[in-house]
């Protein structure tokens, strides 16, 4: 049986532990590509992962192996991101191997997400083999990485390889574990197609392109397919392998990974985790897919230019290749026709933004990022806000419900008092303390929204880069929260509200209003910047005209009833002017950048 000479595997490992890095040395000793053509970090090839210096998305490619015993195989090798905002991403590979590499980084030892994935492949039913990298750092550690291993996982002393991804020593006995622990895919040639959907992409002149792993039964240009969950029927246009690049093979059998070419040119008839068959000989059950992510974080995303088709087309498109990235149509009464998008995280918007402006061409407007919250009502309903417009009249509000996460942070004790600090100061409550060898665990409960803006990147700044974090979800709670509304010249611009604890609210508007100041574009008259919380204005400042201006001046003097109406109608005339202020992103960023 040829299917006995294939492996399909993963990388998995905690973020910058390496995986991208022995995903090129693998290409390179197996001559996929030569050295020559073996540009830094090959996978990574997004602009955003070369600039960012991480994965975001899963790749595949396919190497052949030529084992000590002489035989020959065919690896299918599954580079996963590390970030926890990408670990969806991480979930589908899964769901296309038979095992898993873990690799951990000697330097820092084993992370909370090392951890998180060691139980998402033991779920799996994976076979894993653990590997710890950069042997040749100075600042190497391996017996203490080692006894780590052991200690927290079930993991047995010559179950362990060590490596140095970077000069390859050690990866050769990598090479070869594979083919010896790993089995080969089950699934027989002669039954009828059924395909994993774990990746797609849309390519402008082919349509969509859809990565799959095949189950069971073959499949060739002959063949007429369908999506099971869409029901979207086409012939197939190109069938191939990635090595990395996509390379025609004309067919594909039980047990291999490769792309289709589809030619559908509509997005929303291709599903991630959608089971592919052939229209003439279906399978009756479908593949169980993917459970959905769940987006963590809210926030608008608008066209800063007319574009608005451009616009739409490219976030459908982005949407087809990340399907973690979620949005619907909003409109706002400043920025006119949008997008409410859901990420699983900030670094996640981020990159979503990036990918949007690199990949498609178009410039995003993004709002103040949020988190869901669930408002119950006096009246009793009960509602989801993951947009401050919606957010009901705190007159209605019984009480407000925000989401808590528990976080571990693993990192050097003499970091501990700086992190409690952070951490405090951020809402948390402590409630766990441990010792792994000479790391500490910290263990805390915090709002989501505290976690979600800028947590991450102070979590690094005050451990010199060493703290690393693990979120998972815990529950909805209980909060005092009020809505901030913001107005420019006596005109709400719902696109700047944002909600916020109340015991920060005075703190965060005065800030908030005397950054606007400086922010928003001048008129010729001067304009004020309010923040109007449950009624009541708790923040002031004026934004200074362009000129001086003698016409409105001298405001502060009692003025007669003609002198008022006079001035109430000056006033109208300004609130209609003031409907074509255009606010920059920068004025967005200002609240962005308050968390
Ligand atoms: P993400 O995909 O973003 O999670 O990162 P990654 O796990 O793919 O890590 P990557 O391969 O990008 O490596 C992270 C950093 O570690 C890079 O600066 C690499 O050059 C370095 N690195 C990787 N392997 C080794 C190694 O064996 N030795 C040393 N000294 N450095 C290494």
């Amino acid at each position: 049986n040829k299917h006995d000479y294939i492996r399909n595997f993963s990388i998995i490992a905690h973020i910058d532990h390496g995986k991208s890095t022995l995903a090129d040395r693998i290409m390179e000793m197996t001559q996929t590509v030569s050295k020559r053509d073996l540009k830094d970090q090959m996978l990574d090839s997004m602009d955003v992962e070369r600039e960012h210096g991480i994965t975001v998305k899963s790749r595949t490619v396919r190497v052949f192996y030529q084992a000590r015993n002489g035989q020959e195989y065919k690896y299918n090798l599954l580079d996963t991101p590390g970030h926890v905002d990408f670990s969806y991403e991480v979930s589908k590979s899964l769901a296309a191997s038979e095992g898993v590499i873990l690799l951990v980084d000697a330097t820092q030892g084993v992370q909370a997400q090392t951890i998180a994935n060691y139980q998402i492949a033991k779920e799996n039913h994976l076979v894993i083999i653990p590997v710890i990298n950069k042997m040749d750092s100075p600042n190497a550690n391996m017996d203490q990485t080692r006894q780590q291993i052991i200690e927290s996982m079930d993991f047995n002393e010559q179950d362990i390889l060590y490596i140095s991804a970077k000069t390859g020593q050690g990866v050769a006995d990598v090479l070869e574990r594979i083919q010896a622990v790993i089995s080969p895919p089950a699934g027989s040639v002669e039954k009828p197609l059924k395909a994993l959907v774990f990746d797609l992409h849309y390519d402008p002149y082919k349509g969509v392109i859809a990565y799959i792993r095949l189950f069971e039964g073959s499949l060739d240009k002959e063949k007429t397919l369908v999506f099971m969950a869409t029901q979207a029927g086409f012939e197939p246009i190109e069938i191939g392998v990635f090595l990395p690049h996509m390379q025609s093979t004309g067919s594909l059998s039980a047990g291999e990974v490769g792309y289709i070419v589809t030619g559908l040119k509509e997005v929303q008839r291709v599903k991630l985790g959608d089971t592919l068959t052939s229209s003439a000989d279906p399978v009756q059950e479908p593949l169980p897919g993917y459970k959905e992510s769940k987006s963590t974080v809210f926030a608008g995303f608008y066209p800063s230019d007319d574009r608005y088709k451009d616009f739409e087309n490219a976030i459908h498109r982005l949407a087809l290749n990340d399907s973690s990235f979620r949005y619907e149509e909003e409109q706002s009464d400043l920025l006119g026709k949008g997008f409410r998008c859901g990420f699983l995280g900030m670094l996640h918007l981020q990159i979503i933004r990036e990918r949007l402006e690199k990949e498609y061409g178009v410039t995003v407007l993004t709002t103040a990022p949020n988190v869901s919250y669930h408002v119950i009502m006096k009246n009793g309903k009960e509602l989801w806000v993951n947009n401050p417009v919606n957010y009901p009249p705190f007159v209605q509000v019984e009480r407000v419900e925000e989401p808590f996460s528990e976080v571990t942070i693993t990192l050097p004790e003499e970091y501990i008092g700086d992190m409690m600090k952070l951490v405090t100061s951020r809402k948390g409550i402590f409630y766990d303390l441990s010792y792994q060898s000479n790391q500490a665990i910290l263990k805390y409960e915090m709002p989501a929204s505290e976690i979600a803006y800028d947590f991450f990147d102070q979590l690094k700044s005050i451990s010199r880069g060493y703290a690393t974090m693990d979120v998972k979800y815990k529950e909805y709670r209980t909060a005092d929260l009020v809505k901030a509304e913001i107005l420019v010249n006596y005109l709400q611009i719902d696109a700047l509200a944002f909600i916020l604890h109340r015991e920060d609210v005075y703190h965060t508007a005065s800030e908030l209003v005397l950054k606007l100041k400086h922010t928003i574009p001048r008129k010729l008259y001067p304009m004020p910047v309010q923040v109007l919380v449950e009624g009541k204005v708790i923040a002031r400042e004026d934004v200074p005209p362009l000129r001086k201006n003698a016409a409105v001046s001298g405001e502060k003097k009692s003025i007669s009833k003609k002198q008022a109406l006079l001035r109430r109608q000056n006033m109208n005339k300004r609130k209609m002017e003031s409907s074509d202020i255009r606010l920059p992103q920068e004025v967005f960023n200002t609240i962005l950048e308050m968390g």
